[in-house]
């Protein structure tokens, strides 16, 4: 087994490690606090090349692997998981859905845009009735002349005020259930299109998140992506590679609130020693830092089988059951060892507290995960 990192691999993280620590530090406070949109981050991370790591270079990608990516997105993380969101679904959701399944045309025309950060992607899988039960598809697609006429609502949607591209899951054979759903490329600003209004979220305040209405929208029959009926398997693939990087975003949570309360109790006096001197402290610390580093070699393995074209589904559920578990531990241990410091805003662990929780719920839940590692072992 080589544990080592390349050369490119090292910099990708340096660069990501640069902009987090240097820039996004700045204002994250403050845009979460007042829920504002990152505009000038997405700006910066698309000019480092973070919003197109995953596109072939021939499409004006930057062709980069699995382990850059995950590596870059666990340091955005330590410091704004907003920002590591929007991220995370433009990468590992549309661009990753369109560059793999999408027709040469459909490439040509999206590719390139999406890469160079012009355009943002969203991911419109979930409805009021469709979260975990994903099948269960209400929004229809229904096929007149030369374009489908979609409507229904989709909720919970990551970038949906800000992207260019929406990826569309819905259903256009109801008898068929999974096998009648289809995946579409819709353009945002299509007639019937209409946003609810921004959700006002516990944490990763700075990333819009809204429900979006389809009211008789058409949308041109070429739009379609791959075969009639191949959308819910589309949906499921997408998320297999999704949810390697929602957990190395949570692996980058954990990072970032280890890193603070490390800091802090070396720092920190009570009963005259540096916190860290007293063992009720430092097995939190030691439990913290084993935890994280378990959870990276699980993100690192479910990035190395996909980049190395083996199966990750089950990797990949593991990687984020895990490290996401680990986040939510590891940044309640920091609050605590920050004691009443933590629970203050400009200390940053309470953020990341909060942040953690949502790793365990979007792109499915930790129960949803167990589902998935369930009946693949039981396949065994
Ligand atoms: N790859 C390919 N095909 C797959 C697959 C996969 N990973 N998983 C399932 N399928 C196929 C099955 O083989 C089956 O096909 P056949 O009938 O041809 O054999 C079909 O899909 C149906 O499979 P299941 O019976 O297993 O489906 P299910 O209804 O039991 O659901 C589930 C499976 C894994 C629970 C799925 O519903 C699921 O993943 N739910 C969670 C959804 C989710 O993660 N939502 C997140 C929203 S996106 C988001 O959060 C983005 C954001 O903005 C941050």
């Amino acid at each position: 087994m080589d544990f080592t990192y390349t050369e490119e691999q090292l910099m990708v993280q340096k660069a990501a490690r640069d902009y987090a620590q240097r820039e996004l530090i700045q204002d994250v406070l403050e845009r979460d606090n007042k829920a504002i949109y990152p505009t000038k981050h997405i700006k910066n991370i698309a000019d480092l090349g973070f919003l197109g790591m995953l596109i072939p270079m021939e499409y004006d990608g930057v062709g980069m692997d699995n382990i850059s990516y995950v590596m870059a997105l666990e340091e955005i993380s330590k410091i704004d998981s907003s920002v590591a969101v929007i991220m995370a679904v433009h990468n590992s959701l549309a661009c990753y859905g369109i560059d793999k399944y999408a027709s040469d045309d459909q490439k040509k025309k999206y590719l390139p845009q999406l890469a160079s950060g012009e355009t943002i992607g969203a991911f419109l899988l979930s409805e009021p009735e469709a979260g975990s039960d994903a099948s269960f598809q209400k929004t229809t697609a229904l096929l007149k002349d030369d374009h489908y006429v979609l409507n229904g609502v989709k909720n919970w949607i990551t970038s949906a005020n800000s992207a260019g591209v929406y990826l569309v899951i819905a259903q256009t054979y109801p008898d068929l259930g999974h096998k009648g759903i289809n995946a579409f490329i819709v353009d945002p600003k299509s007639e019937g299109i209409t946003l609810g209004p921004h959700e006002d979220k516990m944490g990763m305040r700075s990333s819009d998140t809204h429900s979006v209405m389809f009211n008789d929208v058409k949308v041109p029959k070429e739009n379609r992506i791959g075969d009639d009926g191949f959308g819910f398997k589309f949906a499921m693939k997408l998320l297999e590679g999704g949810r390697i990087g929602i957990a190395a975003q949570a692996l980058g949570i954990a990072c970032g609130a280890y890193d603070l309360a490390l800091k802090y109790s070396k720092e920190r006096k009570t009963f005259g020693k540096e916190i860290i001197n007293h063992q009720a402290i430092a097995f939190k610390l030691a439990d913290m830092a084993t935890g994280i580093e378990t959870a990276r070699l699980l993100v690192h393995k479910a990035a190395w089988l996909k980049d190395n074209n083996e199966p990750y589904g089950t990797i990949s559920a593991m990687a984020k059951l895990y490290a996401t578990d680990v986040a939510m531990k590891v940044t309640t241990e920091a609050v605590q060892i920050f004691g009443g410091n933590g629970y203050v805003k400009e200390y940053h662990v309470e953020r990341l507290m909060r942040e953690a929780k949502l790793t365990q719920i979007y792109e499915g839940t930790s129960e949803i995960q167990k589902v998935i590692i369930s009946r693949a072992i039981s396949k065994d």
